[in-house]
């Protein structure tokens, strides 16, 4: 069903979400620009992704946000994705371009944003905290107001209270394919205001983020609260 541009697939479980969010990635490192997400949801998913697709020398990898750590800190979304996708792949990615979060971040954002210049990414992974939160843009957060850079940093609304280097609404925008990973009751509340009826508002910034085509991948239990 599709609503607000937001196209939804509801699975019955976690792991069934996982899969299905697996397939669309395994099938854009055939030869694509990637974003990841960071958080916990993803692991599993790109821990399938390897497992159906081993050769990533297609694709080039980005991340939608990272935490202004070094690579090897347990908070590091780098870290994180390096353990469940890219240690487990034959065939590493053509160019893996990591956001350099020992950096200071205003300086970790510009050497990122240099990199990714006026590309649009093929497809961008998302989470969704429960505060309606995505990457790291924030409830009300200054980040949301920029309209012309594709990289900031910004400051955490939530652990760890690190700073943060994101993309901005319309780098997320010019995403051929933005892809929302979400599940778990506590979410609930997220999604339906982020994807239901409600007017998009800086309260919920993934009310305001879509891309040419926006998909979320709901289980059900996050999708509960969808009228
Ligand atoms: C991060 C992510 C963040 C995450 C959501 C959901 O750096 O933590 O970019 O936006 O996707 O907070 O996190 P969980 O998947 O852990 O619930």
């Amino acid at each position: 069903m599709a609503r607000k541009g937001v196209d939804f697939l509801v699975v019955n479980t976690a792991e069934e979400a996982a899969q299905e969010a697996a397939a669309r990635l395994a099938a854009v490192a055939g030869g694509g620009q990637i974003a990841l997400a960071g958080g916990s949801t993803p692991r599993r998913a790109y821990q399938i992704a390897a497992e159906r697709r081993s050769d990533w020398g297609g694709a080039e990898v980005w991340w939608g946000d990272e935490r202004c750590v070094p690579p090897d800190d347990e908070r590091s979304n780098y870290r994180m994705t390096h353990e469940a996708l890219l240690a487990r792949l034959e065939v590493q990615p053509r160019v893996v371009h990591r956001i350099r979060g020992e950096l200071a971040p205003a300086e970790a954002a510009d050497d990122y944003a240099r990199e990714l210049g006026d590309r649009a990414l093929d497809l961008v992974l998302l989470g969704l905290g429960p505060d309606g939160h995505t990457a790291s843009l924030f409830p009300n957060s200054p980040a949301l107001e920029e309209r012309e850079r594709t990289v900031v940093a910004a400051e955490p609304g939530r652990e760890p209270l690190v700073p943060r280097v994101t993309l901005t609404i319309p780098a997320l925008a010019r995403a051929r394919i933005v892809l929302f990973l979400v599940d778990g009751g506590d979410k609930a509340a997220a999604v339906a205001r982020a994807f239901g009826d409600a007017e998009p508002s800086a309260d919920t910034p993934a009310s305001l983020v879509r891309g040419g085509e926006t998909l979320a991948i709901l289980d059900e239990a996050a999708a509960s609260q969808l009228s």
